[in-house]
């Protein structure tokens, strides 16, 4: 399948497996890549721009495909070091990045310079088009489905994907929602140009993470996620589980007095635990409403060659059928 995507990146199928902390490791991006999708390191998982250098070239002993770093700019709890991070990127020659949280605005000019194609994940039509102005080159819009950083505009995929088909003119994918091949039928039918998936990569056999989030993924449902961090304007579409009942009771208790502080137990410094340890009460992980789609974990070339595949017989048989 071609699109504005695939010729951009490379790639031969329009699927990128989206940033994610401490499931974004050589083996997932490989993964995706060597199945003809875009895998992507979660640069900021590395502790240190060595680390990350590390990672990157022990995913490309594992593909000779295109792949790409994360970088998101959120509002951390610590002030990473992102032109290192940069730094190490460019050294090994690899030329896509995704961004994510902030505008990249400010290292643009180091990313540019060295020939590197950036992708900004952003969740609403105005920070789209302010990544087109400062001259990404393509748009990761993600819907409030999402697993993560939903933003706090609350538009589903159904209406923000055509809002910007409607104002862009760079190309974009569909994230946040996305795990099948109908979803990308109708993410193409909606203007964009490929999809993103995140919760839907780590339900694969090469997730680099436990297997009792792989069976949570499994066994939840479209009904089994829920917000936190709204009253810090950080808000994040997380899995259901003991510690996340804690942060909400808290964020009810406290109101809008409610401190980062108050709830730092819960979601700092958690993820090695529950991603690599499977310990799924340690704290608050970001998982998508897609979990409901999620019924099985296969292989990433057989889920990204078989979502692609029966894209196609989706749009030559179903869909002529409707403009005979
Ligand atoms: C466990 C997990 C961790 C994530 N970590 C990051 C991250 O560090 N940076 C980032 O930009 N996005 C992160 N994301 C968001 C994904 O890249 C992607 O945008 C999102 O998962 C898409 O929604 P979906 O889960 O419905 O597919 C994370 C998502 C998940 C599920």
């Amino acid at each position: 399948m071609k699109t504005r995507i695939t010729e951009l990146f490379g790639i031969e199928h329009p699927v990128i497996q989206g940033g994610m902390h401490h499931v974004g490791f050589a083996e997932m991006a490989a993964a995706v890549s060597n199945a003809g999708g875009l895998g992507i390191i979660t640069g900021l998982t590395q502790p240190s721009p060595k680390d990350l250098a590390n990672e990157i070239a022990k995913c490309k002993d594992m593909t000779d495909k295109p792949i790409g770093v994360n970088l998101t700019f959120l509002p951390g709890f610590a002030d990473p070091d992102y032109p290192g991070y940069i730094e190490a990127i460019v050294a090994h020659d690899l030329k896509i990045v995704e961004t994510a949280g902030r505008s990249p605005e400010q290292y643009m000019p180091m990313l540019k310079d060295a020939g590197i194609k950036v992708i900004h994940k952003c969740t609403s039509v105005r920070h789209s088009l302010k990544a087109e102005k400062i001259g990404c080159d393509a748009v990761s819009v993600d819907g409030f489905e999402c697993g993560g950083h939903p933003g706090e505009d609350d538009i589903p995929n159904m209406i923000l994907l055509p809002r910007a088909a409607e104002e862009l003119s760079i190309p974009f994918v569909a994230s946040g929602g996305m795990g099948n091949a109908q979803q990308l039928v109708a993410a193409l039918a909606l203007g964009a140009d490929g999809i993103n998936m995140g919760t839907r990569f780590i339900a694969t056999k090469e997730a680099p993470v436990h297997q009792n989030v792989k069976d949570a993924l499994v066994a939840a449902s479209e009904l089994d996620t829920t917000l936190i961090m709204r009253p810090l304007r950080n808000t994040e579409r997380v899995l259901k589980n003991d510690a996340v009942t804690r942060i909400q009771e808290k964020e009810k208790s406290l109101g809008a007095d409610i401190k980062i502080n108050d709830i730092m137990d819960e979601v700092a410094g958690v993820y090695p635990k529950i991603m690599s340890e499977g310990d799924m009460d340690a704290g608050a992980w970001s998982c998508g409403m897609v979990a409901g789609l999620i019924h099985d974990i296969p292989s990433c070339n057989d889920l990204v060659g078989g979502m692609v595949k029966e894209a196609e017989d989706i749009i030559r048989s179903r869909l002529s059928q409707f403009a005979a």
